[in-house]
């Protein structure tokens, strides 16, 4: 059996865990500038990691430490998340890797997305009547894209990494087939998720005991169907995935119910080296992902709009400052309904978007004292001048490179169909397409026709991998789980920073706040209070409480020091340095 956090026995410095584990190790590095602040990030000088799981926060910190770069360690957590974090690490989905390299001295965007696959129509999720069947696009093994994780990984291990394939695996391998410590998290979650896993035989025997059972806190979680999948990969390398006995296995799963994916879409999927989005913020470098995923385009959009005003002299979290948050974050949702999709298919007019004169533009409509109800804005004119379950790890190394990746299988425990014998969750990632046009999906986001359902396209996303730069040199890398609420999670850690001067566990642990145009409403977590509330409702804001938003993991890079940040909104994370 695996010891959980027995590596933290040295200077590492790491704080965690919902009652399951609590270590509290002395920092290696102590920095004056936190000395009296109320909450502090973890310290290190030759490598940083945060992830959600504080096992695959260890799998990865044990590459660097071996001498591997950040982009191994990110390869290693991402397979061990696939085994320790099913709900939504995964080998059975897809997601962006954005990465800063020392060596080539370049920013890049890995697209690893999910395709619709070659026999998919733009009416395949509409029934008899025409309308909208969501029970087909998420629950259903219509629902699930081409998986792009397995290419992906491997695509940014040949080309930036310095370990095999094998050896990034090798931690995941041991976890599936070794067992895990179940945590409270664990379990609560196959508990409220068993209605969607148990609708399948294929799913049922993996995430509940032989009788049924549940798994509790403290018994130990094997894997046995998916440590062969990860040894058939580890020995014969992608090819097992998307030619082998691994894509034979999901394509007659396929076949069994429904599905689309075909071996040759298996066969045919690549990922795809992208320039990421890029923005200037208050003498900041901003790079973000890149369509298919709407983050970047919209990160940087909001941000070119409240750079207009002083938003660290309106403070933190005040009625002011959110007010003119939630107006920029409208305009940005409505944009995103129209323009966003997949650039291989649609024109995206990103450079209108991004730039600042359009920012000025939009600024102009935003009264500094009054709401402008949703109803009354349209998607803007951006000029052509050109064309809730997802996990993030952030880390960075000792020799300049920074990672930044979210992937998902969409919901939690995606479609909640495993593939029958190969041990892993299909995503339901072609519900993030728009069934029907003007028809909202799971995030109540709306989409236009440049996302419709199309064979072979990637479907919009929100995921917002991000690595803000200082005079070149890599200064944040942070980025969220949270559906639609993804965009605005990551733009508040960048603002947290630039614009309140929090440190990075206070950037990332304050209470959030979120707009998405429709519907019209400022949702907020818990910690506001009853006169911002007051203040936002008398600019005639509909300001409503609902449970907690994103889990950004984020590091820090200042004066040689780097730090972590681990969300407090997800028990198991964990930032853990060298
Ligand atoms: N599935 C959520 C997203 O990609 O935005």
């Amino acid at each position: 059996m695996r010891k959980p956090m027995s590596f933290l026995t040295r200077s590492t410095a790491a704080a965690i865990l919902g009652g399951t584990v609590l270590f509290l190790c002395q920092p290696a590095y102590s920095a004056a500038i936190l000395e009296g602040e109320r909450m502090h990030p973890v310290e290190a000088r030759n490598g940083m990691v945060v992830t959600s799981h504080f096992l695959a926060t260890q799998s990865a910190l044990e590459v660097l430490e071996q001498g591997g770069n950040a982009i191994d360690a990110a390869v290693t957590a991402a397979f061990s998340l696939a085994v320790t974090q099913p709900r939504s690490g995964n080998i059975g989905g897809g997601g962006f890797m954005l990465l800063s390299s020392e060596q080539k001295d370049e920013v890049v965007a890995i697209d690893y997305r999910e395709k619709a696959p070659s026999k998919a129509t733009f009416d395949m999720f509409l029934d008899e009547k025409g309308d909208a069947d969501s029970n087909r696009s998420r629950f259903s093994h219509l629902a699930a894209g081409v998986p792009g994780t397995v290419a992906g990984l491997a695509l940014a291990l040949e080309k930036y990494g310095t370990i095999s394939l094998q050896q990034a695996i090798a931690p995941a391998i041991k976890l599936a087939e070794e067992g895990f410590i179940v945590t409270p998290r664990f379990s609560k979650g196959l508990k409220e998720r068993e209605k969607r896993l148990k609708k399948w035989d294929s799913s049922t025997k993996i995430f509940y005991k032989a009788d049924g059972g549940y798994y509790e806190p403290g018994d130990l979680f094997v894997q046995k169907e998916l440590a062969d999948t990860l040894k058939r990969i580890s020995a014969h390398g992608i090819k097992e995935f998307y030619e082998g006995k691994t894509a034979e296995l999901l394509v007659a799963e396929m076949k069994k119910h429904g599905g689309l994916i075909s071996m040759d879409d298996m066969k045919n999927y690549s990922p795809v080296i992208r320039k990421p989005v890029q923005g200037a913020y208050r003498g900041y470098d901003i790079f973000s992902m890149s369509p298919p995923s709407s983050g970047g385009a919209h990160v940087v959009q909001i941000l070119n709009i409240l750079e207009g005003y002083d938003i660290g002299g309106s403070g933190h979290n005040s009625a002011q400052t959110i007010h003119l948050m939630a107006e920029a974050m409208k305009r940005a949702y409505a944009d995103r309904s129209k323009y966003l999709g997949d650039e291989d298919f649609v024109q995206v007019p990103l450079k209108g978007i991004t730039s600042k004169k359009y920012a000025d533009q939009l600024r102009k409509e935003i009264n500094l004292e009054k709401a402008t109800a949703s109803k009354t804005i349209a998607p803007g004119a951006p000029q052509p001048y050109e064309s809730n379950e997802t996990t993030h790890f952030s880390i960075v190394d000792k020799y300049g490179n920074a990672v930044s990746n979210t992937y998902t299988i969409n919901f939690s425990y995606g479609s909640g169909i495993v593939v029958d014998g190969a041990g892993f969750l299909l995503n339901n990632e072609m519900d993030d397409f728009s069934s029907k046009p003007g028809v909202p999906n799971a995030y109540g986001l709306l989409g236009g026709e440049a996302n419709k359902v199309e064979a072979n396209k990637r479907m919009l996303s929100s995921m917002s991998p991000t690595i803000v730069k200082k005079d070149g040199k890599n200064f944040l890398v942070t980025g969220s789980p949270g559906g639609s609420r993804i965009i605005t999670t990551t733009l508040q850690v960048i603002m947290n920073v630039i614009d309140h001067g929090l440190n990075i566990k206070s950037a990332v642990a304050a209470p959030r706040i979120h707009h998405q145009w429709l519907p019209d409403e400022i949702r907020i977590e818990e910690g506001l209070s009853p006169d911002t509330i007051q203040g936002l409702e008398e600019k005639g804001h509909k300001v409503v409480r609902k449970s907690s938003m994103g889990a950004i993991q984020s590091i820090m890079v200042k004066d040689g020091m780097m730090y972590g940040g681990a969300d407090p909104r997800r028990s198991t994370a964990l930032a853990a340095g060298m």
